[in-house]
């Protein structure tokens, strides 16, 4: 990839995520404080709604730089081999262009997925026990982590819930991300111009993408919140079936509103600001007297 065009994906993506968890962070609060064991109210309820805020904000830029760094030279560079695996295995040399489409938006944001998750994971982790407790900020529960009081190790404890993240952004994008590209192209199609695509209707369409793709997977979500807030770390489908058993499956459920709201709204601002990043990059040629 082109220094220019990785620096596109950078800058994007640092606006992007920075000004959308920025706006939603009281909704993300409400929703961590809905999922965690005690209910809403013994985790907080109203006050102290920008507790974490510093974690978020730390993480959100490189985060989301890591992930469109990531989509966006896997977008181009996986496009070629996902191509030919579809005509080795469907034996057609002219397989359709929506399919290798598909395949390459999911593949690349489950590329640029884990590689996030690399800075987001442990953020989140620090986030939402700062979120749940009373009086701690991000850098003292940071302190308590690096302390190893359970013995469970520092990088196990920051990196709890890694494996259940990963299964929660994996279905995530690959609903998202191609949902996304299909309803930006579908427009397009429709405007019949040649220019970038107006960053008002990518916003549309990565909302949209965002509030199908919250909704359907909140239980994976709940999860993991509750992995992160545990003090000790606990085998996944054992946590599964001590929470269907003493909470009932509806729990699972739990922070769909909340959760589904900010995606859709955070959606549009997340991928309308990477559009618009882009747009203004694009159209102005400002980056392309690098080298
Ligand atoms: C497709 O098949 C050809 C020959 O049958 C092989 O050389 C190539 O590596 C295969 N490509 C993929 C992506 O599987
Ligand atoms: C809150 O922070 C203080 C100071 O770092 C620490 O001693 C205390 O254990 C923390 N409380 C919890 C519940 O994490
Ligand atoms: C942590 O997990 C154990 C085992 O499932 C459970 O009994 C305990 O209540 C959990 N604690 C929190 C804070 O979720």
């Amino acid at each position: 990839m082109v220094l220019s065009s990785f620096l596109t994906s950078l800058l994007s993506g640092a606006a992007a995520g920075t000004s959308t968890d920025l706006v939603f962070f009281p909704i993300d609060t409400l929703k961590t404080r809905l999922q965690a064991k005690g209910g809403f109210f013994a985790n907080g309820g109203y006050h102290g709604i920008y507790r974490g805020l510093g974690s978020a904000i730390v993480a959100s830029a490189p985060s989301a730089s890591l992930f469109f760094i990531s989509y966006d030279t896997m977008k181009v560079e996986a496009r070629p081999y996902i191509e030919k695996l579809i005509q080795n295995t469907t034996k057609n040399d002219a397989p359709s262009t929506q399919l290798a489409d598909t395949l390459t938006h999911m593949f690349s944001s489950s590329v640029g997925e884990v590689a996030a998750c690399l800075v987001r994971v442990p953020a989140e982790v620090i986030k939402q026990r700062t979120q749940v407790h009373k009086t701690n900020s991000s850098l003292q529960t940071l302190k308590i982590i690096l302390r190893n009081e359970n013995g469970d190790g520092i990088r196990k404890n920051l990196y709890r819930g890694w494996s259940t993240t990963i299964m929660r952004e994996i279905p995530f994008t690959c609903i998202q991300f191609p949902l996304y590209e299909f309803l930006k192209k579908k427009w397009k199609e429709a405007d019949a111009s040649d220019g970038p695509l107006n960053p008002v209707k990518g916003a549309i369409s990565g909302s949209i993408a965002g509030g199908v793709a919250a909704a359907t997977t909140t239980p994976l979500d709940f999860l993991k919140t509750r992995l992160m807030l545990n003090k000790t770390s606990i085998p996944v489908r054992h946590l599964v079936q001590n929470i269907y058993r003493d909470e009932g499956f509806k729990i699972f459920f739990s922070g769909i509103i909340p959760r589904t709201m900010w995606i859709s709204a955070g959606g549009a601002i997340f991928l309308g600001v990477y559009e618009m990043t882009h747009y203004v990059i694009d159209t102005s040629h400002l980056l392309s007297t690098f080298p």
